[in-house]
């Protein structure tokens, strides 16, 4: 499948992803939801699937985006058989995939030498297992429609640093995303899927406003202000700077990008 020539569409038509199928996982709350966000108002449909109830994030972009298609579903990316499920209900709501964005992850702390082997391994098949499988669905379902697609991998500046103690599990799960998605840049583009990931930093989401009581009840002050101090941009990031440029990998604008990791860091790897 040959790269299209686009130097004649317009802006417009180049951000727009009207007529395409997005599948955000983790979709519920955060950097899911606001990637879900910004998909739909470039025209997308997008099913949301999350482990969590997605009720109020579907009405939300209802309510925002008046005849916004936007369909919600039960996901658990540690669980093939969800994933597979999921990859169904997006064909079965609106007929294709074209779009798959592997956003669902966690992020516990527990110091290495207390790490019990299911800490390791709930961190890696969440983070990193749920991201082959959902990749390596999606991709299936695009190769056997005829038609390319876009992957996309949230990592994390965690792919690039240790960052700190207490997440060798999540250090070692987001390494390895810059490496899969190498990987399937290579093999799928052939067929017309280009695969990307983009590496956050320390963005304000309700999982790290989780953190963040954890980090204040050890005593260890405010975990976003001191982070935003240190930052060449002077602040943390908000869901919606890594919304933007997951918008920017899943359109034509990168129609040439893959295998690439795009850091969405306000300067943080470059310190
Ligand atoms: N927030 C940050 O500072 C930051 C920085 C870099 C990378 N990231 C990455 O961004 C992604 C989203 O992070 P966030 O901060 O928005 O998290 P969050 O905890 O605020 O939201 C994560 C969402 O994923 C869902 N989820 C969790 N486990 C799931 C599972 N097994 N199956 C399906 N859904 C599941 C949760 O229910 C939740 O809706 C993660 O991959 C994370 O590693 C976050």
């Amino acid at each position: 499948m040959g790269v299209p020539d686009v130097k004649d569409e317009s802006l417009a038509e180049l951000m727009s992803l009207g007529g395409r199928v997005a599948v955000v996982t983790g979709g519920a709350v955060g950097i899911g939801y606001a990637i879900a966000r910004r998909m739909v108002q470039a025209g997308a449909r997008v099913l949301i699937s999350d482990i969590h109830d997605t009720d109020e994030a579907v009405q939300a972009l209802a309510r925002e985006f008046g005849d916004a298609q936007v369909k919600g579903t039960s996901l658990d990316v540690s669980d093939a058989e969800s994933i597979r499920a999921c990859v169904e209900r997006a064909v079965q709501e609106f007929g294709r995939i074209d779009i798959w964005v592997n956003n669902a992850g966690i992020y516990p702390s527990v110091p290495v030498l207390e790490m019990s082997d299911d800490d390791w391994d709930r961190v890696l098949d969440i983070n990193l297992r749920g991201s082959f499988i959902g990749a390596r669905e999606a991709a299936a379902r695009m190769v056997g429609a005829g038609h390319g697609g876009v992957i996309l991998n949230v990592a994390s500046t965690a792919g690039f640093k240790a960052g700190g103690p207490g997440v060798a599990h999540y250090v070692s799960s987001k390494h390895a995303i810059l490496g899969l998605t190498k990987s399937l840049a290579v093999e799928l583009g052939p067929h017309g899927i280009r695969v990307l990931a983009i590496a956050p930093t320390l963005i304000d989401t309700p999982g790290i406003a989780a953190g963040q009581e954890a980090f204040r009840a050890a005593g260890l002050g405010d975990l976003l202000d001191s982070y935003a101090a240190r930052l060449p941009l002077g602040r943390i990031g908000v869901p919606d700077d890594v919304a933007r440029v997951a918008l920017f990998c899943a359109s034509d604008l990168a129609l040439f990008m893959t295998g690439s990791t795009l850091l969405v860091d306000g300067g943080d790897v470059a310190l």
